[in-house]
C-alpha cells in the first residue's frame, strides 16, 4: 500500500437504455391513471422497458461506452462493481457476467446492494481502492430492469419506474481532482417502506407469494417522499461539511431521478438554480441505481461539465439508504 492518497476520479462515462418507450398514455390502458396526474406529481412523461433483455445486456452496453470514453482496455480493469436491485440472477453476480463478456481478465467483480443509492455507494467504494493505491482502474455500473419487478396492476408504483444502465470508469487523476468527499448512510428501520417482500430467504417465492403479488415492488410512497425531501439536500450538506466546502461552490447537482418535486426541493435547499441540476426524469422515470450514472453520462457527453467543475451526486432509496459524493471534474472536454 502506498503512503500518499491518490486522487481518484472519473475517466470516462457511458449509458444505455432499451429502445422500447412506454408513455403515460400507454399506462392508461393498464391502470386507472392519466398523463396530467403523472406529469404533475412526478415529472415523468415516458420510460424505457427492456422487455426480453437481461440487465447484463444494458450494463454491457453502458460499460463498453464508458471504457471507450476513458480509453481504457477491459484487461486494465482491476475491479467491476455493479450496483443493482435487478441482477440477472441472485448468483452469479451480474458483475461476474460482465467480467466475462467484457474480457476483463484481471478484474475482481461483485454486485453492490444499496438500491437507488447504489451508484454513489459503489463510486465511493471504487474511490477507496484507487486512493489507497491497491487498484488503478475500477468500472462502476448502475443498471436496472425495474420493469421486471414492477406490478403493472399497481398504479402507485408502475408509473414511476424504468430500465437503463449507466457506467463510469474510475482511475487516478490529477492531484486535488476527482472524488473529494462522500456521505453514506442507512436506516434499516425503514426496511418495509420500500421492498420486494418475497424475493429472498425471509419470504421465499412460492405459488402463494406469487398469487399475493409479493414478488413485486411494494412502496409507501408518501413515507419515501417525506424521507427523500429531507435526506437529498442533507446528505450533500454532510459531504460538503467534511471538506469545508460551501453550497455555493456546487456547479452541478446530479440527483437520483425519483420525482421532480424531490429534485426541486433538494436544489432549493442547496440554493442551486434548477438549471444546475441534471434532470432526465421526464424521459426515463426512476431507474434506481442507473438514474445517477445515466444522467451523469448524458451530461458529460453533451459537454455540460468543464474541468474543475464541482459536481454533487446525491441519491436515496430502499434500505433505507442515502449517499452523496462531491466530485471535482477531472476530464478535459
Ligand atoms: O427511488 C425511490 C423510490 N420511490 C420514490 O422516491 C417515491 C417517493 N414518493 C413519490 O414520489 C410520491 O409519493 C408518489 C408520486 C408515489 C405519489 O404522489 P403523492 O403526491 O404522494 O400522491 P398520493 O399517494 O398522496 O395520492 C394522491 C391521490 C390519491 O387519491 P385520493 O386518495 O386523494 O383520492 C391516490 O389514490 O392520487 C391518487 N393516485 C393516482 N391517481 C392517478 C395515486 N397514484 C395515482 C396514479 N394516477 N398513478
Amino acid at each position: 500500500m502506498t503512503e500518499k492518497r491518490i486522487s481518484a476520479g472519473i475517466l470516462g462515462t457511458g449509458w444505455a437504455v432499451p429502445d422500447k418507450v412506454v408513455t403515460n398514455q400507454d399506462l392508461t390502458r393498464l391502470v386507472d391513471t392519466n398523463d396530467a396526474w403523472i406529469v404533475e406529481r412526478t415529472g415523468i412523461r415516458e420510460r424505457r422497458v427492456a422487455e426480453d433483455m437481461p440487465v447484463s445486456e444494458l450494463a454491457y452496453r453502458a460499460a463498453k461506452m464508458a471504457l471507450d470514453d476513458a480509453g481504457t482496455a477491459p484487461e486494465e480493469l482491476d475491479l467491476i462493481i455493479v450496483a443493482t436491485l435487478t441482477p440477472d440472477r441472485v448468483i452469479p453476480s451480474t458483475a461476474c457476467v460482465l467480467q466475462d463478456r467484457l474480457g476483463a481478465t484481471r478484474a475482481a467483480a461483485f454486485d453492490l446492494s444499496a438500491a437507488c443509492s447504489g451508484f454513489a455507494y459503489a463510486s465511493t467504494v471504487a474511490g477507496q481502492f484507487i486512493s489507497n493505491g491497491m487498484y488503478r482502474k475500477v468500472l462502476v455500473i448502475g443498471a436496472e430492469t425495474l420493469s421486471k419487478v414492477v406490478d403493472w396492476t399497481d398504479r402507485n408504483t408502475c408509473i414511476l419506474f424504468g430500465d437503463g444502465a449507466g457506467a463510469a470508469v474510475y482511475g487516478p487523476v490529477e492531484d486535488g481532482y476527482g472524488l473529494l468527499s462522500f456521505d453514506l448512510g442507512s436506516d434499516g428501520s425503514g426496511a418495509d417502506v420500500l421492498d420486494i417482500p418475497s424475493s429472498g430467504s425471509l419470504n421465499p417465492v412460492t405459488a402463494q407469494t406469487l398469487a399475493q403479488r409479493l414478488n413485486f415492488i411494494h412502496m409507501d410512497g408518501k413515507a419515501v417522499f417525506r424521507f427523500a425531501v429531507d435526506i437529498m439536500g442533507k446528505t450533500v450538506e454532510s459531504s460538503l461539511a467534511k471538506i469545508g466546502m460551501e453550497k455555493e461552490s456546487i456547479d452541478w447537482l446530479v440527483p437520483h431521478q425519483a420525482n421532480i418535486r424531490i429534485i426541486k426541493s433538494a436544489a432549493k435547499r442547496l440554493k442551486l438554480p434548477l438549471e444546475k441540476a441534471i434532470i432526465n426524469i421526464e424521459h426515463y422515470g426512476n431507474m434506481s441505481a442507473a438514474s445517477i450514472p445515466v444522467a451523469l453520462a448524458e451530461a458529460a457527453h453533451a459537454h455540460r461539465f468543464k474541468k474543475g467543475d464541482i459536481i454533487a451526486l446525491a441519491g436515496f432509496g430502499a434500505g433505507l439508504t442515502w449517499a452523496s459524493c462531491i466530485v471535482k471534474w477531472a476530464k478535459e472536454d
